[in-house]
């Protein structure tokens, strides 16, 4: 008999940044696993595309735009979420920012509050709201998408690096507050990974031959391939998982 351990049938999942890259990815797999996905980002016609290529696959996704640095935005995604299913069950903080690439010292600080405002705020309001919302049922699981350069910050990008390092300790925080309520929360590190986000390095040639030699897979990442870790967190794979962080790099930080 097959393994359930990574059913998530009947199990409503709400995915940031869901309509391209790492978000996009996760949110195919937890719907190829039988979650209902509500899609979330910036743009309604993107996740509108991309909620219509899952329905088209026999899967279940519902699409709601949200800035994720916006407070009352947030709120009304959680809002909408408990109106129309009663609960929920997975949420996956992944939609960041990284506005500034430049030497630590000269990052203006509008750029120091946009960062913070998204990847910390936006993460921590976000996970605050929906555990009162997994709390109901006494179960849920929250995975955050962190960073590799939360552990090591990656050069000319202090401030993205300064917010994933807090995301790290945030999941710890979170993971022991909530774990009385039955809710797990835990983070992906990724490594470098081709998307949109990361296409100023990717694209590259100098920036490539200067990173690819620190990764001992040799290559960066497939959105799908960070995917599945997100997966086993959410899923009753990692029931007694919590508090940690999933390094997903190609052997970067070993
Ligand atoms: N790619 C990498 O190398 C890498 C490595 C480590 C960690 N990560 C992390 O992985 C996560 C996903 O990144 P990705 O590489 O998959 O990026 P991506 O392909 O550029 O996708 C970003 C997604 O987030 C949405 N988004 C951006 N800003 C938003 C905001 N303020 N509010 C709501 N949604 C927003 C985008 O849609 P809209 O623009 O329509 O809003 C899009 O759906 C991020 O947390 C990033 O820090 C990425």
């Amino acid at each position: 008999m097959p393994t359930q351990l990574f059913d998530l049938k009947d199990r409503i999942a709400l995915v940031t940044g869901a309509s391209r890259g790492i978000g996009e990815a996760t949110a195919r797999l937890l719907a190829e696993q039988g979650a209902h996905v509500v899609l979330s980002s910036r743009k309604q016609a993107d996740l509108d595309a991309v909620a219509a290529s899952i329905i088209a696959g026999g899967g279940k996704a519902s699409a709601i735009a949200a800035h994720q640095g916006d407070s009352e935005a947030l709120a009304r995604l959680v809002t909408e979420i408990d109106q129309r299913f009663g609960r929920l069950d997975i949420l996956v903080n992944n939609a960041a920012a990284n506005p500034y690439f430049g030497h630590i010292s000269d990052t203006p600080m509008g750029m120091v509050d946009k960062t913070l405002q998204v990847n910390v705020k936006g993460y921590f309001e976000l996970a605050a709201l929906a555990s009162k919302l997994m709390q109901r049922n006494g179960e849920g699981a929250i995975v955050n998408i962190a960073s590799i350069n939360g552990v090591t910050p990656g050069p000319m990008q202090g401030i993205y690096s300064i917010t994933k390092a807090a995301v790290i300790n945030m999941t710890k925080a979170f993971a022991r507050e909530c774990a009385p309520w039955g809710i797990r929360v835990n983070a992906v590190l990724p490594g470098l990974t081709d998307t949109k986000f990361a296409s100023a390095l990717t694209t590259n040639q100098e920036m490539l031959d200067h990173f690819l030699p620190s990764i001992p897979l040799g290559r960066v990442a497939q959105p799908n391939e960070i995917a599945p870790a997100v997966l086993y967190l959410v899923s009753d794979a990692a029931s007694y998982v919590t508090g940690t962080t999933l390094t997903v790099d190609g052997g970067f930080l070993s």
